[in-house]
């Protein structure tokens, strides 16, 4: 199994190019299947989720190629619309399939999506829009199947604005008859992307206002040659390790506008910034601030993917400090873990109090979940002393080399092979 060894203490210091977004090209993967022909998708990320998608895709009767970092997407002879990979029950984002099969073929057999260590994650939403566009479910005992005899333009209110739930419904939108709008909708740069992309092959989609969505249905899409966008996340993640580092670094083709919740925050603890049109540079030396309340909201609001990030910088501050997250019902999986390196969190419901400490002490930890590893990392790169994290294959879900890319700025941080226990 691969593990990740890191000796604390070293401020980062360098420049680095942030990869692009998880978030963004799984569902441009899915959306792929609503046009005959190669979609391809430059500087797409070489992550485990997308390689779980890329599966799905070839058992769908798709032809999956790597040209370096473009992945290729031939759909022409995709038939069926029965999905039973291994892969798609431990993932969520095989659920965006519903709404992607639905336009192709009017047809879906997916298995439930994974829940996971942040929370049930349910679908009601997703379930609740496709039927009101007349989709019909059968609800089996491991899968769930959906059919349409035809997909109707409608009014949609979401009564929370959920990104899985917008994307889906787009995609099943897109080749429907009629107008469908989709009031409530999630604002998260990954839906946009969505938009953007879908338009370029074909659709009308347009922004009624920034929480409503139209999409005009058409008779067909065309596939399309695209680049995905940087990861905010992935971005963020490395400015918090800056952080909890005191270092200074330099993110290019970072996605600038994507941020402000994120900037506020990281000025807040006496970090200093300077943006230009791609890049960051973030000067943490003097992020000591604790922040004595902060809560994550949807965007543009602090995102829940750097939740647990932010706790890691807080647990070495100046003061006491809380964080409230509005998004999952348990996303504090990482504060036993911290803990075990001398951190001082307590999980009070939805909030978390974290009492700072001096400095943190290396240990063993294992992260259970993909952002919650990466706080685990930052931990470690921040503690006195070795650290070792397990469950390296949560990270591998989201962050293409984690390792690498925080090496590249002067961290000690290794990725190694060790045997199974
Ligand atoms: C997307 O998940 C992201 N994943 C998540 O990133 C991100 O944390 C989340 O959006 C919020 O920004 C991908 O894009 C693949 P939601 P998604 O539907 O679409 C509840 C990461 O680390 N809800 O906006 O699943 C849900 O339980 C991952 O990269 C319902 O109750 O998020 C949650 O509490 C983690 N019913 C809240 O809404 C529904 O039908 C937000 O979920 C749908 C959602």
């Amino acid at each position: 199994m691969e593990i990740i060894q890191i000796t604390g203490q070293t401020p980062l210091y360098g420049e680095l190019t942030v990869q692009s977004s998880k978030n963004a090209v799984l569902p441009m993967i899915a959306a792929a299947l609503l046009a005959k022909g190669t979609t391809a998708i430059k500087k797409c990320p070489r992550i485990t989720d997308v390689f779980h998608m890329t599966e799905i895709m070839e058992e769908l009767g798709c032809r999956i190629r790597w040209e370096n970092n473009t992945l290729c997407i031939d759909t022409s002879d995709s038939k069926t619309c029965r999905i039973r990979a291994l892969s798609a029950g431990s993932m969520r984002s095989s659920v965006i399939f519903l709404g992607s099969l639905l336009g192709r073929m009017k047809e879906a057999d997916i298995p439930y999506p994974g829940g996971c260590v942040i929370g049930k994650r349910p679908i009601d939403m997703h379930l609740a829009g496709l039927k009101k566009m007349g989709v019909v479910f059968e609800e089996g005992e491991q899968n769930l199947h959906a059919k349409a005899e035809n997909l109707c333009g409608c009014k949609i209110s979401l009564p929370y604005p959920s990104v899985g739930a917008t994307q889906n419904l787009m995609l099943a939108a897109v080749l429907a008859e009629g107008t469908t709008s989709i009031n409530g909708c999630s604002r998260e740069p990954e839906v946009t992307q969505l938009v953007v992309f879908l338009n370029q092959m074909g659709a009308d989609i347009v922004w009624k206002r920034p929480d409503c969505l139209v999409v005009h249905g058409v008779k067909e899409l065309h596939a399309i040659t695209c680049q995905a966008a940087a990861d905010r996340i992935v971005a963020g993640t490395y400015l918090a390790a800056a952080a909890a580092t005191r270092g200074k670094v330099v993110l290019r083709g970072a996605p600038v506008g994507q941020l402000d919740a994120v900037y506020r925050v990281l000025l807040k603890t006496g970090g200093k910034l300077r943006i230009t049109d791609d890049t960051i540079l973030f000067d943490g030396s003097q992020a000591v601030k604790g922040i004595e309340w902060i809560k994550t909201t949807p965007y543009p609001g602090f995102p829940t993917d750097l939740q647990s990030q932010l706790a890691a910088i807080l647990s070495i501050s100046d003061r006491k400090s809380h964080i409230e997250e509005t998004v999952f019902e348990s996303r504090f999986a990482a504060v036993e873990e911290l803990n075990k390196m001398q951190a001082d969190i307590k999980v009070n419901g939805r909030v978390i109090e974290i009492c700072p400490v001096k400095k943190l002490y290396g240990a063993r930890v294992h992260a259970r979940d993909l952002r919650g590893g990466a706080a685990l990392v930052i931990a470690g790169l921040a503690a006195e002393g070795d650290t070792v994290i397990t469950g390296y294959e949560f990270l591998a879900r989201g962050y293409a080399d984690i390792a690498g890319d925080l090496a590249a700025l002067g961290g000690k941080i290794q990725k190694i092979e060790v045997q199974d226990e």
